[in-house]
């Protein structure tokens, strides 16, 4: 049983039903993106076509700097979401994460929910689990486990305080878990990447995790989908959902810790996340310091239609991001991160 008293499967089943059906996406917060312009050059000295999108990350070449983020697993509705997803990533050559693995370690029964390599035997796929599981019962066995349940090329722990804290139940005891995630990353023999949900990481958390040895951060901002807002939907009672609400727009916007990220540890690969809408903020990410660019809430909206409709969303994300770079004459993804074609407004 997870702490709340509901087990995995209803909790990740309600994840699900959620954000699929009810309006969590933050209110008054924007992922700032809308702050920053890619400068048009009308005269781009090279071909369309010529335009490359490809990329490598953990020795992985990707056809696209493009990420599913993280979402689910452990519950049989969700298997079917992470094989559509998985199906479309292999199709398109971007990565994949899969969504918390608890339920996969603490029942077995469920591993098989999170078991894509079938479908995607080339991605770069990335395992999950909450940071806090190691302030509890996990140790480095569990994030190996993790690892080998699917495949993964990488590990990614997630940081969810404010969701724990707002929610019945949840892990509140955060005390030396830096300590614990340090340790995981001397001892795994896979990349470990950190990663927030939605509320951003600060330029002090980035200094910490890279002496941790983390492989990469995903800012994972304020902008887009709200666990906040997510978890107001859960609440059992009055007061867990005006607890939980007062938090809706709570986080560091996605560019704001992008740009703070980058300024902070300027060597460390980022990924950026958080209220991604379309190519054209996945462009300017990638002029803010990303490597790669994460979508969670509008890929589970395409992966509950159909593969084919994940599979054309991603490829439309994937030309939007490459007319954006035709338009400010920048002919690959180094190209890309390295312009000057960028402003503040
Ligand atoms: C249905 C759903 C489930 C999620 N589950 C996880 C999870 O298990 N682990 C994790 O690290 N992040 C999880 N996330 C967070 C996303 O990976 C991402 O950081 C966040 O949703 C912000 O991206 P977005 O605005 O594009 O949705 C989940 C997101 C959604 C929508």
């Amino acid at each position: 049983m997870s702490p709340d008293d509901t087990t995995h499967e209803t909790r990740k089943l309600e994840h699900l039903r959620i954000n699929l059906h009810e309006n969590v996406q933050a209110r008054q917060t924007t992922s700032g993106l809308e702050r920053y312009r890619l400068i048009h050059q009308a005269l781009p000295d090279l071909n369309l076509k010529d335009v490359s999108l490809a990329t490598t990350i953990f020795g992985k070449p990707l056809r696209a700097p493009l990420l599913i983020s993280s979402m689910t697993g452990g519950a049989h509705e969700a298997e079917r979401i992470n094989l559509t997803l998985a199906t479309a990533a292999q199709a398109t050559g971007i990565a994949m994460g899969l969504g918390s693995q608890r339920a996969g370690i603490q029942d077995k029964s469920l591993a098989y929910t999170y078991q894509v390599r079938r479908v995607a035997p080339d991605i770069l796929l990335l395992a999950n689990l909450g940071a806090i599981q190691l302030n509890y019962a996990y140790s480095v066995d569990q994030c190996r486990r993790a690892v080998e349940m699917i495949r993964a090329d990488a590990l990614i722990l997630h940081l969810n305080s404010i969701q724990e804290a707002v929610q019945s139940g949840g892990n509140t005891s955060w005390k030396g878990l830096l300590k614990q995630i340090e340790k995981v990353c001397a001892a795994l023999g896979a990349p470990v990447v950190v990663k927030e949900v939605g509320f951003g990481i600060s330029a002090d958390v980035a200094r910490q995790l890279a002496s941790a040895g983390v492989a990469a951060i995903d800012v994972a901002g304020a902008g887009g989908t709200s666990w906040a807002a997510v978890e107001a939907y859960r609440a059992p009672s009055a007061f867990l959902r005006e607890l939980a609400e007062a938090f809706w727009d709570w986080g560091i916007p996605t560019a704001d810790s992008l740009e703070r990220v980058r300024r902070a540890v300027p060597s460390m690969p980022l990924i950026a996340s958080g209220g991604i809408k379309d190519g054209v903020d996945a462009a300017k990410c990638i002029a803010l310091g990303a490597s790669l660019v994460g979508f969670a809430a509008p890929m589970l909206k395409l992966a509950d239609r159909s593969v084919e409709d994940t599979i054309d969303g991603i490829k439309l994300i994937e030309e939007q991001l490459r007319i954006a770079m035709f338009g400010i004459g920048a002919e690959n993804v180094d190209a890309l991160r390295n312009t000057k074609h960028l402003e503040k407004l």
